[in-house]
């Protein structure tokens, strides 16, 4: 082989090996959007929930994104307390915490008898626990015992700072629920 041709074999390949490179770069790179377009892809944020087994007064905990949701069937009488203005609340308008936009109401939910929320105390985070139909409380927390109403309001003498937060969801059906993340 001649010296000139052993210099275009070894540019030639040399081309060929960075082509490569730069081939397996743009694939990983283009990966993620071409996914995003592929149908399904957002399945992985969302979560169905059956709610036909849920019971008056039960409550449902499902995780979702690492932490746990709660969903509870209310009563028409537990509804019907949201509106008792007499009941102290540290934010009883929700201004203060988190809820999608169609949670600012009185119930704070989509459905008035359907109560959906993550169930973190907005102290230091521990899981709150559901309490029992006579209870004014309907969720306390263990730690430093915040309580917290029907619509995951807090009460104005518990340490813990704000409302339940409220997840994003929608209805499929009656009985179907769809956790969905906006992230
Ligand atoms: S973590 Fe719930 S009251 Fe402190």
């Amino acid at each position: 082989m001649r010296f000139s041709e052993y210099v275009l074999n070894r540019r030639y390949l040399l081309t060929k090996i960075v082509q490569g490179f730069s081939l397996t770069g743009g694939l990983f790179l283009a990966y993620p959007f071409v996914r995003s377009w592929l149908p399904g892809f957002n399945q992985s944020h969302t979560r169905e929930v059956d709610l036909s087994d849920l019971a008056f007064g039960e409550v449902k905990q499902v995780p979702w994104l690492g932490r746990r949701v709660m969903i509870k069937i209310r009563s028409t009488e537990e509804v019907e307390a949201l509106s008792d203005a007499s009941v102290s609340l540290k934010d009883p308008d929700s201004t203060r915490s988190k809820q999608p936009e169609f949670a600012r109401n009185t119930h704070r939910s989509q459905r008035a008898d359907i109560f959906v929320a993550y169930g973190n105390c907005t102290h230091f985070g521990c899981i709150v626990e559901p309490r029992g139909p006579n209870s004014p409380a309907k969720f306390s927390c263990p730690c430093h015992l915040s309580e917290f109403d029907a619509a995951g309001r807090v009460f104005a003498d518990a340490v813990a700072p704000k409302n339940l937060e409220i997840p994003d969801y929608q209805f499929l059906s009656r009985n179907t629920l769809l956790l969905t993340s906006s992230d």
